[in-house]
């Protein structure tokens, strides 16, 4: 047996092993093992790749693939040690302009190949077939590349991450893809180095447009998205580097991606065809000038009395809660709450905090117990029959203009109803809009209080306040 096919079984063995991971990883008592079989998977690829370059031309090959695999190696491990929860998102988004960025250097180099008559074609469609790979490829990865930095500047708070909204931009974007399937044909017909110059600036400029003209609301999407576009990216690679174990693991990473942007859509009751297509049909509602009137403040000694005479009270966490911490102090709370005889619960937006599941691993590590951690749709029926509503470093996720104004960017989106029950009290730093950049007319209710200051200290000084109160 020769060494390409020892590859070729062992891509076969890793992509199975990348089927089962995924499978693992659909649930959280799986998830360890699900692991385990990606990280095998990745390694028997790696030592397949390493085996075909030793067999082949090793020259300059193996030196670049151990200097590859010892930086990149290096950097990912210090990332993934550093990396704060509420940054994965954005280091997210960047991976992913990675993979597009590597499909357009790919793509690049099989033009190459093919220009100087490195690669022969035993029939004149296979040139066919070779030269749409590349073309296809690289737009791919070029729409992934910029689409994913945007993602990231705007994950990051680099950039606004209000949509831009340029006159006709879905024209532009339309045009831009009948550009593309025109210089396909064209390109497929008479391979020309200035056709491929041409889509790579034009899918460039589009994948940078179609994420810049979504909000901040739709950016969880945007991000499932950019990582099913980045699975089609490594699927065109491996279709021009001819490794299946690239087009098994692209594909996976494309449709599961796919998907996910699809449930998310629905959760968040947004047309998936109008996220994958730069907010088409999305138009720029009014931003933050509105006068709500004057908003109520409360001390954090006089919220401790409010919550320990409540009978039942529910917290609705969100991404303040991460960044501040918070979570220790909550689960304290939430202890002494009960102590005293109080029903406490909480609220889980499905997108509360920066990636899905956020809110229910900080509470989960906090040692809060599962069984009073409940999804937005199982409470938000009781909100009328609560008493108080800590609002916990979340906006967003709880305004109300989602419910009842639909010219709000974020209208239509199923928010957690706070505002039902009787007294609600938001923990905040200021009145900064949340994540979407609008104002909550929350704040300003008549029900309505806010704590301001970091969620931690402020819950930390209820905690010290109620363990003034006798049991
Ligand atoms: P946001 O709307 O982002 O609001 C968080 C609030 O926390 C801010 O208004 C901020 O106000 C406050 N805050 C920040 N640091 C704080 C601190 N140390 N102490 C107290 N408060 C603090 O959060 P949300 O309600 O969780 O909504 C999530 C948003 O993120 C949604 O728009 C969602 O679409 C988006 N998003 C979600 C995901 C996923 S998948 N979950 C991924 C990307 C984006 P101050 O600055 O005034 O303190």
């Amino acid at each position: 047996m020769n060494a390409t096919s020892i590859a070729f079984a062992a891509g076969l063995v890793a992509s199975l092993l990348f089927i089962l991971s995924l499978a693992g990883l659909a649930k959280h008592e799986t998830a360890k093992q699900g692991w385990t079989y990606g990280v095998a998977g990745m390694v028997i690829a790696l030592a397949a790749t390493f085996g075909l370059v030793i067999d082949g031309r090793p020259g300059v090959g193996l030196p670049l693939l151990i200097a590859g695999v010892v930086v990149g190696g290096a950097i990912g491990l210090w990332r993934a040690r550093v990396v704060e929860m509420t940054g994965m998102p954005e280091l997210i988004a960047l991976l992913h302009s990675f993979v597009g960025l590597a499909a357009v250097l790919v793509g690049w180099n099989g033009y190459r190949e093919a220009a100087q008559g490195l690669v022969i074609f035993p029939l004149d469609s296979l040139e066919k077939i070779h030269h749409a790979e590349v073309f296809i490829g690289v737009f791919i990865g070029a729409v992934t590349f910029t689409g994913s930095i945007v993602a990231f500047l705007k994950l990051s708070g680099r950039m606004k991450s209000a949509p831009l909204m340029l006159p006709g931009k879905n024209l532009l974007n339309l045009g831009a893809l009948a550009l593309f399937a025109i210089f396909t044909v064209w390109f497929v017909i008479s391979p020309a180095l200035w056709l491929l110059v041409v889509v790579t600036v034009l899918a460039l400029a589009l994948g940078w447009h179609l994420v810049a003209s979504i909000g901040g609301g739709d950016m969880p999407v945007v991000v499932s998205m950019l990582n099913s576009y980045s699975g089609w990216a490594a699927a065109a690679s491996g279709f021009l580097l001819n490794q299946d174990v690239l087009i098994v693991t692209g594909a996976l990473v494309g449709s599961s991606g796919a998907y996910l942007s699809y449930v998310m859509c629905k959760a968040m009751n947004r047309s998936f065809i109008s996220v994958i297509a730069g907010g088409f049909g999305i138009e720029a509602g009014p931003t933050g000038d509105i006068d709500y009137g004057e908003h109520r403040e409360i001390l954090a000694e006089d919220a401790a009395e409010l919550l320990a005479s409540a009978t039942s009270v529910v917290i609705t966490p969100g991404y303040g809660m991460a960044v501040a911490q918070a979570q220790y102090p909550v689960a304290e709370l939430t202890r002494q709450l009960r102590d005293l005889g109080v029903e406490v619960r909480f609220g889980i937006h499905p997108v509360a905090g920066r990636l899905p599941g956020h809110m229910n691993v900080l509470l989960a590590e906090a040692k809060v117990p599962y069984d009073i951690v409940l999804e937005m749709d199982e409470i938000n029926d009781d909100f009328p029959g609560t008493d108080v509503v800590l609002v916990i470093g979340a906006n967003d996720t709880v305004n109300p203009s989602a419910a009842e104004d639909p010219a709000s960017p974020i209208a239509g989106m199923p928010v957690l109803t706070v505002w039902n029950a009787k007294d609600v009290i938001v923990f905040k730093r200021s009145m900064a809009a949340g994540y979407a950049g609008v104002q909550n007319p929350l704040f300003f209710r008549e029900n309505s209080r806010m704590l301001f200051g970091d969620a931690k200290s402020k819950v930390e000084d209820i905690v010290r306040a109620l363990s003034r109160v006798p049991v």
